[in-house]
C-alpha cells in the first residue's frame, strides 16, 4: 500500500490555540511522545516568532532522532536564518516556508502585488536551499486563491528547490469536493508537480477538516498536516487521531497506510489535553470519554455478545484496555448483571429483579450512577462490596 506521511503541527499551529501555550519542558515532552507515536514530521514551532519558540525548536531538534523536525518561516531571510540556527543540529532538518497567495491576504495583509509575491516565494526558497536539504513550501490561504496564479507560484517554488508543496485550507472554508478539485487543478497545471510530494492542511471552521483531508488523500495528496485532539487556531486543525484511525479502519477505500503506532494515540491525546489544559469533549471521535461507551440496553446487550455489533473501532487499537458500559436509565439487565459481577456480587435471578428495579428508579432521578451508588444497591446482597 502507498504510504501517506503524517506531519504533526501540535507544537506550532496547535499551540496557537488560545490558552494552550506550553513551556520549554512541556514541548519536549510532547515531541518525545509524538516520536513514540511514530509521526513522520514534527513541526516544532516558529523560531522567528519569539526567543521561547526558538529555544523550543532548538531543544526538540537536538533530541528527536527518528522523526523529521521542521520549523515555520515566513518568506523572509531573517526567518529562514532563525529557522536554520534552531534546526541545524537535527538529524533530518526541514524548513517550512510560506507566503499567502489569496487576493485578500496579498492586498490587505501583505500589501504586495501578486508578481511580488511570486518573486518573494521563489527567492526565499532559493535562499533556504543553501541550508536545508528539505524545503516545504506553503501557499497560505491556498483554497481561496486564484488557482491559475497559485499554480505559477507553486511551479516557481519547485524550480527554486521545494520538494514538498502544502496547500492549506487556512480558514476552513472548502467543501471536500472543492478541496480535492484544487489539488486536481494543480496536478494538471503545474508542469513539475510530479517531482514533489503534495501536502494538505485543513482547519475545522465548518467542521469539515477530516472530510476535506480524506478528500485530499483521494486526490493523491501524500502528506497530512494535523494536530493531536484537533487543537489549533479558532475551531482547530484536523485531528491526527481521526485521520490515523479513519485511514486504518477504511483502508479498503483509501488504500494508503501511515506508519503511526495507533496504540500510542490514547496516551498522546491525554498528554496533550493535560499539558495544554484543553479538555476533550466527551463525544469527540476516537479520543472522547464516550467514544467507546455504551449506555442503551440494546447496544450493551449487542456489545456483550459481540463488540462488532456497535463498535467499528476496538478500544485496544488506540491503546485503551477496553470500552466502557455506562449504566444509566437506558441500560438493560445484561449489563447490570455484568456490573454486579465486576463488583464481586453474584446475584440470583430474583435479586436481579429487585435490584434492577431499584437501579432504574435511581437512574430516573440521577444523571450519573456512581460506583458508590452501586455499592449501596448491592450492599444487602453482600456484606462488603469491594472498593
Ligand atoms: O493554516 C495555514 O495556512 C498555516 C500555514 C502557515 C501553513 O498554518
Ligand atoms: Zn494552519
Amino acid at each position: 500500500m502507498e504510504k501517506v506521511e503524517i506531519y504533526d503541527t501540535t507544537l506550532r499551529d496547535g499551540e496557537q490555540s488560545p490558552g494552550c501555550s506550553l513551556n520549554e519542558h512541556e514541548k519536549v515532552q510532547v515531541a518525545q511522545q509524538l516520536e513514540r507515536l511514530n509521526v513522520d514530521v514534527i513541526e516544532a514551532g516558529f523560531p522567528a516568532a519569539s526567543p521561547d519558540d526558538f529555544k523550543a525548536v532548538q531543544n526538540i531538534s537536538k533530541i528527536i532522532k527518528n522523526s523529521t523536525v521542521t520549523g515555520l518561516a515566513r518568506s523572509k531571510k531573517s526567518d529562514i536564518d532563525a529557522a536554520w540556527e534552531a534546526l541545524k543540529q537535527t538529524a533530518n532538518p526541514r524548513i517550512h516556508v510560506f507566503i499567502a497567495t489569496s487576493q485578500v491576504h496579498m492586498a490587505y495583509k501583505l500589501r504586495m502585488k501578486p508578481e511580488e509575491v511570486l518573486e518573494t516565494a521563489a527567492a526565499s526558497v532559493r535562499y533556504a536551499r543553501q541550508f536545508f536539504p528539505q524545503i516545504e513550501f506553503s501557499c497560505e490561504d491556498a483554497s481561496r486563491s486564484d488557482y491559475a496564479f497559485m499554480s505559477r507560484v507553486v511551479q516557481s517554488a519547485i524550480e527554486a528547490g521545494a520538494s514538498i508543496i502544502n496547500l492549506p485550507d487556512t480558514v476552513g472554508y472548502c467543501s471536500p469536493q472543492e478541496y480535492a478539485a484544487m489539488f486536481q487543478y494543480v496536478k494538471k497545471h503545474v508542469p513539475d508537480i510530479d517531482k514533489v510530494r503534495l501536502s494538505c492542511h485543513c482547519h475545522n471552521d465548518l467542521g469539515m477538516a477530516t472530510a476535506n483531508t480524506l478528500a485530499a488523500v483521494d486526490a493523491g495528496v501524500r502528506q497530512i498536516e494535523c494536530t493531536v485532539n484537533g487543537v489549533g487556531e479558532r475551531a482547530g486543525n484536523v485531528a491526527l487521531e481521526e485521520i490515523g484511525v479513519a485511514l486504518h479502519i477504511r483502508k479498503d477505500i483509501y488504500k494508503v497506510a501511515t506508519q503511526l503506532k495507533l496504540d500510542e494515540i490514547s496516551k498522546t491525546s491525554k498528554l496533550v489535553s493535560h499539558l495544554m489544559n484543553s479538555p476533550i469533549a466527551a463525544n469527540k471521535a476516537v479520543v472522547g470519554a464516550n467514544a467507546f461507551a455504551h449506555e442503551a440496553g440494546i447496544h450493551q446487550d449487542g456489545v456483550l455478545k459481540n463488540p462488532k455489533t456497535y463498535e467499528i473501532i476496538s478500544p485496544s487499537l488506540i491503546g485503551l484496555d477496553s470500552g466502557r458500559l455506562v449504566l444509566g436509565k437506558h441500560s438493560g439487565r445484561h449489563a447490570f448483571r455484568k456490573k454486579a459481577n465486576e463488583m464481586g456480587v453474584r446475584l440470583t435471578e430474583e435479586q436481579v429483579d429487585q435490584s434492577f428495579q431499584a437501579f432504574k428508579n435511581l437512574a430516573d432521578k440521577k444523571k450519573k450512577i456512581t460506583d458508590d451508588d452501586f455499592r449501596t444497591l448491592f450492599s444487602k446482597y453482600r456484606k462488603t462490596v469491594a472498593r
